[in-house]
């Protein structure tokens, strides 16, 4: 054991270290396509929430977090722009929301922060959403004058670009699955709304280039471990959801067809437009072929085995070792540096999280010392918020912090203080993990076996 506790694994120098929020979830506020989908009531979002004043980001509690931030000792913080705000109406610029913006930004810059500034995290202005989102022709085009805009106004004070929050999981959740307005079901739909969300990553990528030369850009791609369930239907079911949805967008950027096999579409201007790439990852799927009771046809199902640790729902098997798997397969999908953009577990007892981030990061060091050039890692996420169609439904909690939405106390967690050891020595130490998680030093320091 003495040994054992000496163990540090370092990362390298200058990585960021950040948590992930998004402007709907923490704002409060809003007045979007998420906004009016929650005021329909009808059961669309768990117990008929709405986002409502969420974490009070807007009205001034901003700050008061980003506190917290570099209280865990962070250097960085993703947080995305709010477009229903900046642009209300076509065309028509609220330069007072810049300016929020603008001091919300001013205030990471103060406290050590590096800002990573999400363009468009799912939500859309409802004008937008009027004229039919992204299967509008235009998006593309009006997507980029927004992102020329924010660049613009806010680029002195940012560096590090996130186009597009998770295309396919927008793309899915909107148009294919339709838990997420505006609650289609089409197949076409959802390929299209996919190419269009790269072509509007193209267009606000050169526009945004355009302002601040010295901008890196990248989008955040959620990337799914699918795994077999059932044998054959299981293999065949996983093989084509994996490239469905995690590989096929990247077609494009290597100067290949988006091709979705039942269609596919060429998108040159995509080529080159990624300076890095931003891996999100948070679950295991497994496929299975099941029969519903009553149901004529069996369908294939995404779940995770029979007693193996697992979220809530449908959220898949718990395995955070995966995440380095992940991270090797987008480095040979992209070539370009990564940011982990988003990882975590929703846990609203905290029971889970250490452990969880933990052998997390050491996944992530693995990575690192295998020289992938991984750049950074934003937790998700630095408060309890609100979690779309899940709403505030107390089992998808998030946050380092807890947040008591009657009252908006925050509460730090047993994580955080993981977290804050862990970016303040930027390693993740024995003496580290037997402090904040004893239940994974074993799994991240095992005991050396004798050769035989
Ligand atoms: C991601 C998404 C975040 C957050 C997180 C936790 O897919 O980008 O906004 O909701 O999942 O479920």
């Amino acid at each position: 054991m003495r040994d054992r506790l000496q163990a540090e694994l370092h990362f390298p120098p200058g990585f960021l270290w950040g948590t992930a929020t998004a402007a709907h979830q923490v704002e409060g506020g809003n007045r979007n396509n998420w906004s009016a989908w929650e005021a329909l009531g009808g059961g669309r979002i768990f117990g008929d929430h709405v986002s409502g004043r969420a974490c009070e980001w807007w009205d001034g509690r901003a700050e008061e977090d980003f506190a917290r931030a570099a209280s865990l000792h962070n250097n960085a913080l993703r947080l995305s722009v709010e477009w229903s705000r900046i642009e209300p109406e076509p065309g028509r610029w609220d330069t007072a929301a810049l300016e929020r913006y603008r001091a919300m930004l001013d205030d990471l810059h103060a406290r050590g922060l590096e800002p990573m500034v999400t363009l468009h995290h799912f939500t859309n202005p409802l004008w937008l959403e009027e004229r039919g989102a992204w299967l509008d022709e235009e998006t593309p085009r009006l997507f980029a004058r927004f992102a020329a805009k924010v660049a613009e106004a806010l680029g002195e004070r940012v560096t590090l670009w996130c186009t597009i929050n998770e295309p396919m999981v927008y793309a899915a959740q909107s148009y294919l699955i339709g838990h997420w307005p505006p609650a289609h079901r089409s197949l076409d739909e959802t390929f299209r709304v996919a190419a269009q969300l790269v072509r509007g990553h193209a267009a606000a990528y050169r526009a945004i280039k355009a302002v601040r030369p010295a901008a890196q850009i990248g989008f955040a791609k959620h990337q799914m471990t699918v795994a077999p369930g059932t044998p054959l239907i299981g293999h065949l079911g996983a093989g084509l959801i994996h490239y469905l949805f995690n590989e096929a967008i990247f077609g494009p950027f290597n100067g290949r067809r988006l091709n979705f096999l039942v269609r596919s579409v060429s998108i040159p201007e995509a080529r080159g437009t990624l300076d890095w790439i931003g891996l999100q990852y948070y679950a295991a799927q497994h496929i299975y072929l099941s029969r519903s009771p009553g149901a004529r046809l069996p369908r294939l199902e995404m779940r995770a085995p029979e007693g193996r640790p697992r979220g809530p729902r449908d959220w898949g098997e718990l395995a955070p070792e995966q995440i380095l798997p992940r991270l090797k397969h987008l480095y040979r999908l992209v070539r370009q540096p990564i940011y982990v953009t988003e990882a975590g577990v929703p846990d609203p007892d905290d029971s889970l999280r250490p452990a969880y981030l933990a052998r997390t990061l050491r996944a992530v060091w693995q990575a690192c010392m295998h020289n992938y050039p991984v750049r950074g890692f934003f937790f998700w996420s630095l408060v309890d918020n609100f979690e779309w169609a899940e709403g505030y439904d107390p089992r998808y909690r998030f946050g380092l912090y807890g947040v008591d939405f009657q009252t908006q106390e925050r509460t730090e967690r047993r994580s955080a203080r993981l977290y804050r050891a862990v970016c303040a020595a930027n390693a993740l130490t024995a003496a580290i993990v037997r402090e904040h998680a004893p239940e994974a030093f074993d799994v991240i320091f095992p005991t050396p076996q004798p050769v035989e």
